[in-house]
């Protein structure tokens, strides 16, 4: 069985410490279902301060990250955070995923339709970065999904299969227990128009059948398979009943009270 997984990707939020450290208190108090796997992924410059103040349970993830380890790549964001460095440095262990959990940024998200669109990111760089994390100890929220366009056109697996055709070339077999695939349409995301539970469903099966294909049928079946795209409190628990929806990732709805009903959704 797969373990549900909830990620709030605050994208470039909140635009505070002080809303960060509101947010985070609600989630510390909250009665969340700790049978569910929870990431919250804020802006790199939070991601140490968050990790200090958030409860131990939930984990906390980079919202990208360059395939270089250092060098000269001004504005790029490593792996791990300098600042965590020490003599028990993941970056001198690099396949220490153990050490990385410790340092408190176990997961990166990759390939988020606004990275690919407004920051021109391709599959094959996003398959880069993907091997370089793994390569690191960090675990990967790999974002694909198609366009309105693309999918009013009949497109949606095949776009999707071409995203993801990039990291199977990448990564070896053994790595996708360290991915989680989040299926985001980019019509569904922060337009408020979520995809059908039958239409998440659809495309989850067809990227099941994708992986057994192009990887093995063990990684079809093991990997969790995330919905995204206008996920709140009240489309949550439809889309959690679908066999292949292994949980969400969550944009708007993670900066406010209401993450906690989703991540709850199995409860
Ligand atoms: P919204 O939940 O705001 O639609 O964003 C989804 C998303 O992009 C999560 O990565």
């Amino acid at each position: 069985p797969r373990q549900f997984f909830v990620g709030g990707n605050f994208k470039l939020n909140p635009t505070s410490r002080a809303q960060m450290q509101a947010l985070v208190k609600v989630l510390n108090d909250a009665d969340l279902d700790l049978n569910t796997e929870i990431v919250i992924s804020p802006p790199s410059i939070y991601l140490i301060p968050l990790k200090e103040i958030v409860r131990k349970e939930i984990k906390v993830a980079a919202q990208n990250c360059y395939y270089n380890d250092n060098g000269a790549f001004t504005g790029e964001i490593r792996c791990t955070p300098t600042s965590i460095q020490d003599d028990n440095s993941p970056l001198t262990h690099p396949n220490s995923a153990g050490q990385l959990a410790d340092a408190g940024i176990p997961y990166v998200i990759l390939g988020h339709s606004e990275r690919r669109t407004l920051f021109h990111e391709t599959s094959e760089e996003v398959a880069q970065k993907t091997k370089a994390a793994i390569a690191a100890g960090l675990s990967v929220i790999l974002c694909v999904g198609e366009t309105l366009q693309e999918r009013e056109s009949g497109a949606t697996t095949k776009v999707v299969s071409e995203q993801l055709d990039a990291v199977v070339k990448a990564i070896k077999e053994e790595d996708w227990a360290k991915v989680v695939i989040a299926y985001e349409p980019v019509w569904a995301i922060g337009t408020g128009k979520v995809a059908t539970s039958a239409q998440a469903q659809e495309t989850h099966l067809a990227i099941r059948e994708y992986l057994t294909k192009a990887v093995s049928p063990k990684v079809a079946e093991d990997t969790r398979i995330i919905y995204g795209g206008s996920v709140n409190a009240g489309n949550c628990k439809e889309l959690s009943l679908q066999p292949d929806v292994d949980g969400f990732l969550v944009g708007g709805a993670s900066l406010k009270p209401e993450f906690v009903d989703i991540i709850n959704a199995k409860k």
